[in-house]
């Protein structure tokens, strides 16, 4: 399958010196390969005085990069770290002014208010990115398994960011040596679609076809051995994405993942990983999802329809369906009941996870305006790194599922009026525009993975 390409390979491991390189990884306590030297140079991310911002809220030893201090510097970075140690600077004396007005002049828009954990970090570390991102496509592989994938359905954030990335316009380098980070363009859910058979012993394949794959990046490039992977990074929407990066430890264990499913009892690390939306693009467009009613047309408390997925689900219907007027819960919405319209003149929008944590129902939610209710269990949502959920959503136990009506009945109406508004402040974040526009949900997602950059050294 990859014979066309040990020509190649040939080549270039005769031109490239031997390369070996250690990774210093922050605080962060990666697995032993990634933490040699860890004593002799460490990244803190902590200012001594301060407190640390932790822009990933439940992750408490998660904080953001502020700075280098290692008492006596082994290291010797090459341009492309010397570049992140001063996006790091200018990003931790921009969290320092976090109460002051943002002294940063932007034409498209300025990140502030209680949505964000640190609107002025925020907005610096997105500056710092525009100016210094650069992400390399390895051009291995070959279609419809790489550099493609769903555009539409559910998976399609998997596609749209594949896409995206290989039109090459944006943080795209042509360049390996300049990248911050690489990219391994294979698509799960095409993956899934062309090598599993139902109930053949095929579940494999798509396991090891990513092994294959690293083997090739690893054997034709000096960038994989180098970093352990550490600034390399996959993406997937689809069921599978975590189960199929655990054929390669270091992928698994390493790498940044960017993955639909982020939970973290199969593995999810919210230090290193990024949790992507699942958006359900039923025709490709999002033209007319976006907006509905003010508060005051919203006559119904709560609202979900889904199918019966996973445990999560069966205790939301076995509680709530056909049970009350405020919570509507439906397996299946009533003959001439339009799903939009419920979530359109609902407060609260019900966003059980399914067979997986993430549910497409989060993004609906916040395009139409009603405020998403999460219920899941070692779920991450998506730019937790950035927002800070508790501002514009509420979240629910899974033991609590019994107390919604009253937990929703609970919140004020000003709190809701505040939390309306602030969703449709979120909503520019989860936006998949055709062409991306700054501050959407591609250009989102590029900085939870240049966040997770920002924490890895890479010693050349
Ligand atoms: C990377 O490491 C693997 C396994 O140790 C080795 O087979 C491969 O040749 C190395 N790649 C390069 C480019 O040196
Ligand atoms: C990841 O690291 C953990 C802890 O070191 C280890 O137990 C696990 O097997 C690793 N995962 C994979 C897929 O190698
Ligand atoms: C999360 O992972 C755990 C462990 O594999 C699993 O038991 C649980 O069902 C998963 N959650 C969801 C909602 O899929």
């Amino acid at each position: 399958m990859w014979s066309f390409l040990w020509d190649r390979f040939a080549t270039i491991l005769v031109l490239l010196p031997l390369l070996f390189i250690t990774v210093i990884v922050s605080t962060l306590s990666f697995s032993s390969p990634l933490t040699l030297e860890k004593k002799s140079s460490v990244l803190s991310l902590t200012v001594s005085d301060q407190q640390p911002l932790n822009l990933l809220g439940e992750v408490e030893d998660f904080s953001f990069p502020k700075q280098l201090e290692a008492p006596t510097p082994v290291y010797s970075p090459t341009m492309v770290e010397a570049r992140l140690v001063q996006a790091r600077e200018a990003i931790k004396e921009a969290a320092r002014n976090r109460d002051s007005t943002s002294i940063l002049e932007d034409p498209d828009y300025v990140p502030q208010g209680p949505i964000y954990r640190n609107a002025h970090a925020f907005h610096r570390s997105y500056w710092e990115m525009e100016k210094v991102f650069k992400i390399y496509v390895y051009k291995e592989g070959e279609r419809p398994m790489f550099h493609n994938g769903p555009c539409k359905s559910i998976y399609s954030t998997e596609g749209r960011l594949i896409h995206e990335i290989e039109k090459g316009r944006l943080f795209v380098t042509e360049d390996p040596e300049e990248a911050l980070v690489y990219f391994l363009p294979f698509s799960v859910v095409m993956m899934v679609q062309y090598l599993y058979i139902p109930g053949a012993k095929e579940y494999h394949a798509v396991g090891n076809t990513v092994a294959d794959y690293i083997n090739i990046i690893s054997q034709n490039h000096p960038f994989w051995n180098r970093s352990l992977g550490a600034d390399h990074f996959m993406l997937s929407c689809h069921d599978w994405g975590p189960h199929t990066t655990s054929y390669v430890p270091n992928l698994f264990n390493s790498s940044i993942r960017v993955l639909c499913n982020a939970n973290i009892s199969e593995g999810f690390n919210p230090k290193k990983d990024v949790s992507l939306p699942e958006i359900h693009l039923r025709s490709g467009e999002i033209t007319g999802l976006l907006g509905g009613p003010s508060p005051s047309k919203r006559p119904i408390l709560a609202f979900f329809a889904g199918r019966l997925h996973g445990h999560i689900r069966y205790l939301l219907l076995e509680q709530w369906k056909d049970k009350d007027h405020d919570v509507q819960v439906y397996d299946s919405l009533p003959e001439g009941v339009s799903y939009e319209t419920m979530l359109k003149t609902s407060r609260y929008c019900l966003c059980p996870s399914g067979y997986e944590v993430a549910s497409p129902r989060v993004v609906e939610a916040i395009y139409s305006e009603c405020i998403p209710v999460l219920i899941s269990d070692g779920y991450i949502p998506p730019l937790s790194d950035v927002l800070d959920w508790k501002k514009f959503s509420v979240q629910v136990e899974v033991k609590d599922i019994g107390n919604i009506k009253k937990i929703l009945m609970s919140i004020s109406q000003s709190q809701y009026l505040r939390m309306h508004r602030r969703v449709k402040q979120v909503q520019r974040h989860f936006v998949v525009n055709p062409s991306p526009r700054r501050f959407d949900f591609f250009h989102m997602i590029v900085h939870s993975i240049w966040l997770r950059r920002l924490n890895v050294q890479i010693q050349g």
